[in-house]
């Protein structure tokens, strides 16, 4: 199986403490891989410091075979890596779209399956290039374009964001606020979604809408890293898991395995 990520013996510290006591893992294209750990485990280090956020001290971080360790954040992005961080960060004080547009904005040009491209946004140049070529056929969409596509895209999968576009952030809801998080994160079209504990915080019913979506981002051909203490809920949409406690991963495993191991269980079931 092709691999999108893969981290080899990864070190951070913070000044004297060693958040991360080389971490290895793998991301296999196409599948939900899940880091579980209680508070302080090293979690958001992980994936700041894949995300080119926080620098490594020792080992190696590659995506789609290239060594992206202490490569600069934007080329990171650039390269399909996109984060949704811990405690969502929206911009508060501008509306829904506004903070869409700006996860689009590094978007140059993207090629798109024509079937995938919806109606409402196919131009007469869009039209006569899937007329001509087929509506299988891969047709290249500027970045104007490549903008509404994604808008597009993120609305279908949360269709409460396409309400309120015209909503100041501030005013949403937690769920609505996790979305707009992981919608602007789409925004970039990246090839890898990373998600930092999506779930904090928020009523279990909201949990399991937005936990329905990320797997469906499956079926868009987009990986998904996703770290989260809720270790139930994400098992259950996860392929494979890792468990890290101290800076180092002490389990790992099959989510579909992991799920029926009842001391993990009780130990990350998460609050
Ligand atoms: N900016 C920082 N400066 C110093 N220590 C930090 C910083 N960020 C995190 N740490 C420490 O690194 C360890 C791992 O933290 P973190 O990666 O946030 O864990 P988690 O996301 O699993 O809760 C903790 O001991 C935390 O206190
Ligand atoms: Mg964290």
């Amino acid at each position: 199986m092709e691999t999108i990520l893969s981290v080899e013996d990864l070190h951070v510290s913070y000044g004297a403490i060693r958040a991360l006591r080389g971490v290895s893992l793998k991301v296999p294209k196409g599948q939900i891989v899940a880091i579980l750990g209680a508070n302080g485990a090293g979690k958001t280090t992980l994936l700041k410091c894949i995300s080119g956020m926080v620098p490594s001290q020792q080992g190696r971080v590659v995506h789609n075979n290239l060594d992206i360790t202490a490569v600069a954040v934007e080329k990171i992005t650039d390269a399909g890596i996109s984060h949704a961080p811990e405690g969502r960060q929206i911009f508060a004080d501008m509306t829904v779209l506004e903070n869409l547009k700006i996860g689009g904005f590094t978007v140059k040009n993207i090629q798109v399956k024509g079937e995938n491209i919806p109606n409402n946004i196919r131009t007469k140049r869009i039209k006569a290039l899937i007329h001509q070529n087929g509506e299988d056929a891969l047709i290249h969409l500027n970045k104007a374009e490549a903008l509404k596509y994604n808008l597009r895209r993120v609305y279908s999968l949360f269709p409460v964001l396409e309400e309120r576009q015209n909503q100041v952030a501030s005013t949403l809801s937690g769920g609505e606020m996790q979305m707009l998080a992981i919608g602007r994160a789409l925004m970039g079209n990246p090839n890898l979604l990373i998600l930092d504990e999506p779930s904090l915080g928020l009523a279990p019913l909201i949990v399991k809408n937005i936990f329905e979506v990320i797997k469906g981002l499956k079926a868009l051909g987009i990986s998904v890293l996703i770290v989260e203490q809720n270790a139930l809920q994400t098992l259950k949409i996860a392929d494979y898991a890792y468990v890290l406690q101290l800076g180092k991963v002490v389990n790992e495993g099959k989510a579909a395995t992991l799920i029926k191991d009842e001391a993990l269980i009780e130990a990350y079931l998460g609050k």
